[in-house]
């Protein structure tokens, strides 16, 4: 990108997707100073009407085509809502139109729409970067910074627990691999991101259990090979009822000198090896690092506020698009990897 594309007064946006998920991103946009909501676009047109009104937007354009709003205002940049499938349409019209993007997780419905938003984003020279609001999490990013210590040594092993009974009775009830393409992307991505390791290959069950009031497989168990020689365990449910989990999931990781856990919610514990020789090692508690630490924090309103930053300093977002795909593939490879039932390699 040139520096005289870089944005450096008021950046104008415009939202496309007025569904659900867009509130929290008005929300967070009216709170960034020199970021302009100009357009909002739906193909229901009420539902753009109607977070004109709620988010008090009176000088917004509101339209229920996309390429006729951005022949007409020329936005810098491009928020997309939309529902998956439409992802990868909406992405390469505003990367078209010159437009920087940023996206609702999946970044696309499929591997090969993935491969060619992020070629397409490379070829612009605009950012496209996902919404992965789990790293803007302050507690992962305090378990992130207690793994890059070194307290318990090389990480060997990573399991995540997620059993939630949730009742969504939308689209999801009807879903293929709804676990897997609407849950796990988050788990996957924390994985990478707690990690630091990149997926290398996968074995993967999904299953419908018995009680299920879902039409699709709702369970899940995955076992990443992860660079560095690192196993990554996922177990998951979504028609789970009792003791659930959080939303973030229950985590164990194993290193060298010693383990932490994180139970999803508050509790963050490590302990390390002090003293070998007897049939236990003494252990001894390590610090936890405090929540003032986390360079990183907000959900979607931090991930907002740092693509407006990007755009307007040239930098790069943690979730831009050709890292984010890593993340996507592991979804892709562990849905391939059970409807072969066996290992498949994780490709992007
Ligand atoms: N980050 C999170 O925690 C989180 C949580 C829920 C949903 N999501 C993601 O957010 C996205 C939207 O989910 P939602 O729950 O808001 O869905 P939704 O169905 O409530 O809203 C989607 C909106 O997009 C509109 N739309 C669809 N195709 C369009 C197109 N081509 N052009 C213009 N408008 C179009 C629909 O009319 C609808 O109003 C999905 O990708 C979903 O996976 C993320």
């Amino acid at each position: 990108m040139a520096t005289d594309d870089y944005v450096t007064e008021s950046l104008r946006a415009v939202l496309v997707g007025c569904g659900g998920m867009s509130a929290a991103w008005l929300r967070a946009a009216k709170e960034i100073p020199g970021l302009e909501l100009v357009g909002l676009v739906d193909v229901r047109e009420e539902a753009a009407r109607q977070r004109a009104e709620e988010f008090e937007l009176a000088g917004a354009r509101l339209d229920t085509d996309l390429t006729r709003t951005l022949e007409q205002l020329r936005p810098d940049a491009v928020f997309d809502c939309t529902v998956p499938e439409a992802h990868h349409s909406v992405t390469l019209e505003a990367l078209r139109f010159g437009c920087h993007v940023l996206g609702e997780k999946p970044l696309a419905d499929s591997m090969e729409h993935a491969r060619e938003a992020v070629q397409a984003a490379h070829e612009a020279g605009r950012i496209y970067a996902v919404i992965q609001n789990r790293r803007y999490d302050p507690r992962i990013r305090r378990l992130r910074r207690l793994v890059a210590s070194g307290g318990v040594g090389a990480l060997t092993q990573a399991n995540s627990d997620f059993y939630i009974g949730a009742h969504f009775g939308g689209f999801r009830d009807r879903m293929e691999h709804v676990l897997l393409l609407d849950m796990a992307i988050h788990t996957f991505d924390m994985a990478r991101l707690i990690t630091g390791a990149d997926p290398v290959s996968v074995y993967c069950r999904e299953w419908n259990p018995g009680g299920s009031w879902y039409d699709h497989d709702a369970s899940a168990i995955a076992i990443f090979e992860m660079t560095g020689g690192l196993i990554y365990t996922y177990r998951g449910s979504w028609c789970a009822e009792g003791l659930n989990t959080s939303w973030e999931a229950d985590w164990r990781l194993v290193g060298e000198r010693g383990s932490i856990t994180w139970d999803g919610r508050e509790t963050i514990r490590a302990q390390a090896v002090s003293e070998t020789g007897g049939f236990h090692s003494t252990l001894t508690d390590l610090p936890v690092p405090d929540p003032e630490s986390a360079d990183r924090h907000g959900g979607h309103g931090g991930l907002i506020r740092e693509f407006v930053e990007c755009v307007r300093t040239g930098a790069t977002p943690e979730t831009v698009c050709s890292d984010n795909i890593k993340s996507l593939a592991m979804v892709f490879a562990a849905i391939e990897s059970s409807r072969r039932n066996a290992p498949v390699p994780v490709a992007w």
